[in-house]
């Protein structure tokens, strides 16, 4: 158990760039499953949770190569069509590899992932979409398993436009016979790069960006090369922290398109932003003031930012109001906001963020990835120093964050856990 302790207070210059986005590796390393050649990625950020895939995938047979940020992927022996509760407990993305492996070999069994940190999370679009493609479903002992002895192209149509469900469902459809149009289909990024990647081992699927999205079945895929989107989530958590630190920050290897639900925001709030090609300029020289945010699918603001939002929010002008939309328990950072000084108050899915001058440096833990990145943010405006605990929740999400963050000029080091304190 590691630990950051952070000296607040540096004002951030310079350049930093964006890794390979954590959620689009997420859905193209279980994409690799249905290839029978060799895939080869480039871009790819060395996170826990890229490990965890990578022995979710060594487990089912494939073989992973992994050197620097570039890794390759031979999918053409799978010996295993089954996920164990060990590793989904691990990480709930790994019900991802759900629609390739039914899709190659027409079944899987994957353990049920349960709820998380931030709330239940149900697999019930996954699994109604499985079902209209002609997969019988079961849910037992704790397992999900589907079978088909035929997949069929058919016309779904999403309750809500969940990323999991749209990313399983379009890798289902991939390899059954005939067309799928899956509406009400989630618009994110890395839905986007999933279908450049298919399309790229040889899939024919079409409108991925929009709601709807035309999936023509094809009978095998083959080998692809591919390099992983940036990360627009670690793009946000930097322009939040720029901004904070009243810094001067380029970051390079942008897609401001990605964020511009998040850019919007930031600037009604004061922040300098100047776009140049795929480089963002962020810089700060007034009191920020409160803004309000609502979470929504992506072209929204995106939930995945809400806890960094929320540590601008502490410390601006006058008062911000959050509503979260996305999930339900998306507020475990605020008691730890709170012992840093902010005042905050939650009342259902809406909290109602109160400015404060200054921040106090505090002991505080992670309770989930984002909520892990939004105490670094505080720790580097509080005044003093800040603690925070359970790094392994920010280690799943942001590839070398102490270093970027010191080749800024930040104050922080990763200390190791002594006796438990
Ligand atoms: C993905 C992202 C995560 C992000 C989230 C929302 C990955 C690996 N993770 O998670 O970082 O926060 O999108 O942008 O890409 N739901 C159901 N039934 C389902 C599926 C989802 O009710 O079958 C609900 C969930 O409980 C949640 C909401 O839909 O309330 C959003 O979930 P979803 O879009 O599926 O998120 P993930 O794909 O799990």
């Amino acid at each position: 158990m590691e630990k950051y302790v952070i000296i607040g207070g540096n004002r951030l210059s310079g350049k930093v760039r964006l890794s390979g986005g954590k959620n689009a590796v997420l859905t193209i390393l279980p994409a690799c499953l249905m290839s029978k050649g060799v895939c080869t990625l480039y871009d790819v950020p060395r996170l826990s949770d890229v490990f965890v895939m990578i022995e979710v995938l060594e487990r089912l047979g494939a073989k992973v190569e992994f050197y620097g940020n570039k890794m390759t992927v031979d999918a053409s022996q799978i010996v295993s069509i089954e996920v164990s509760e060990h590793l989904t407990r691990m990480m709930r993305a790994s019900n991802l590899v759900m629609g390739p492996i039914l899709s190659r070999f027409r079944e899987v069994k994957v353990a049920y992932p349960g709820g998380c940190s931030i709330g239940s999370r149900p697999m019930d679009q996954h699994l109604r979409g499985m079902k209209a493609l002609g997969a019988h479903v079961t849910e037992r002992y704790g397992y999900i398993e589907a079978q088909a002895t035929k997949l069929a192209g058919a016309e779904i149509c999403l309750d809500f436009p969940s990323v999991g469900a749209t990313e399983n469902l379009m890798m289902t459809a991939t390899l059954a016979d005939g067309v799928t149009i899956l509406r009400n289909a989630a618009r994110e990024p890395e839905i986007v790069d999933l279908q450049c990647f298919l399309n790229n081992m040889g899939a024919r699927i079409k409108g991925a960006g929009t709601d709807v999205i035309k999936i023509d079945g094809v009978k095998e895929l083959n080998s692809a090369e591919h390099s992983i989107i940036p990360d627009r989530v670690e793009a946000g958590t930097f322009i939040i922290i720029a901004a904070l630190t009243k810094g001067d920050v380029v970051i390079e290897n942008i897609i401001p398109e990605h964020l511009e639900a998040v850019i919007a925001k930031v600037r009604e709030a004061g922040v300098e932003i100047l776009e140049l090609n795929n480089n963002l300029r962020v810089t700060c020289r007034k009191q920020i003031r409160g803004v309000d945010i609502k979470t929504m699918p992506f072209p929204g603001f995106p939930t995945d930012m809400q806890a960094q939002l929320m540590a601008m929010l502490a410390v601006s002008e006058g008062t911000g109001v959050i509503t979260e939309t996305i999930f339900e328990n998306r507020y475990k950072h605020v008691d730890e906001f709170r012992r840093m000084g902010a005042d905050i108050r939650v009342e259902g899915h809406v909290a109602i963020v109160k400015g404060v001058k200054k921040l106090s440096g505090a002991y505080v833990e992670a309770s989930d990835l984002r909520a892990g990145a939004a105490l670094v943010t505080a720790g580097l405006i509080a005044e003093g120093v800040s603690v925070i605990g359970n790094l392994q929740h920010i280690d799943r999400g942001y590839e070398g964050l102490e270093s970027k963050l010191r080749d800024l000029g930040a104050d922080i080091i990763r200390v190791e856990d002594i006796n438990g304190k």
